[in-house]
């Protein structure tokens, strides 16, 4: 397997008027393509922070971040934002969807922002919203969906035009249980079709799930396991 991500040595640092917060404090990390990651760690321990970094949403203090073989730690914003349209999808636990259009032209919006004609980023948000399970309602808006299927869309959103990578930060945090296994399973078969998946949860049986669980506290990886099989969901 390729290495996808690399991490060398990466600090975040905040400075606050008079102390400074080391939301990231020396971390190494290399993540192969084809990998389901989860990062599980208590409140305050970097797990966001890592996700924007890894995500392009974000810059480093201090470290080199290599992605497909390329430091993007040092680029200017306009081509963090090139990356992210064309290789990154991100999930957030509060949706993000615009309330005012359908779910399919909520994908769309993906497609709008690489500047790709109407009628290919129409057949690619469809196909998107198939891959979540979702073709029965993409003409609905936000408001006319439940909790579950909202966040389907985004995951569609973000599976638009095959990224090399889904990064997902709790995306199940406002979900119930039954709701939050749906959608598990559906990021095991989404990895079983090739996608790369990084999940922050804070729940332990969902990171249980993935077939690599990265542990995290006060900045730093303090663990990180590999399993050959994933757990079943019960
Ligand atoms: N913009 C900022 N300015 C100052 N400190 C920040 C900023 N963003 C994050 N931090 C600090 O960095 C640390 C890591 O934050 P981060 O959001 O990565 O935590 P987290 O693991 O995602 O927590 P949670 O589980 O609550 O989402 C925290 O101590 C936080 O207060
Ligand atoms: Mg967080």
């Amino acid at each position: 397997m390729s290495k996808l991500i690399k991490l060398n040595n990466i600090h975040k640092h905040y400075s606050m008027s008079n102390f400074i917060v080391r939301a990231l404090d020396g971390v190494d990390l290399t993540i192969d393509e084809g990998e389901f990651t989860s990062i599980i760690g208590p409140s305050g321990s970097g797990k966001s922070t890592i996700m924007n970094i890894i995500g392009c949403l974000d810059i480093v203090s201090k470290g080199d971040y290599y992605l497909c073989g390329e430091n993007v730690a040092r680029l200017s914003d306009r081509r963090l934002a090139d990356i992210r349209n064309k290789r990154l999808g991100f999930v957030f636990q509060n949706y993000n969807l615009l309330n005012n259009i359908s779910a399919l032209e909520n994908v769309m919006l993906a497609g709008k922002y690489a500047k790709m004609k109407s009628k290919e980023c129409k057949l690619l948000a469809k196909e998107a919203l198939r891959k979540v399970g979702l073709e029965g309602r993409m003409f609905h808006k936000p408001s006319e969906l439940s909790g579950g299927q909202q966040q389907r869309v985004a995951f569609a959103r973000a599976l638009f035009g095959n990224p090399l990578l889904l990064l997902a930060d709790e995306p199940t945090g406002n979900l119930d249980s039954k709701t939050s296994k749906e959608i598990l399973k559906m990021l095991v078969n989404l990895n079983k079709q090739g996608t790369t998946i990084i999940l922050v949860t804070h729940d332990m049986d969902i990171a249980n799930v993935a077939t690599r669980k990265i542990e995290m506290l006060d900045g730093k990886v303090i663990n990180d396991i590999r399993r050959e099989k994933e757990n079943e969901i019960n």
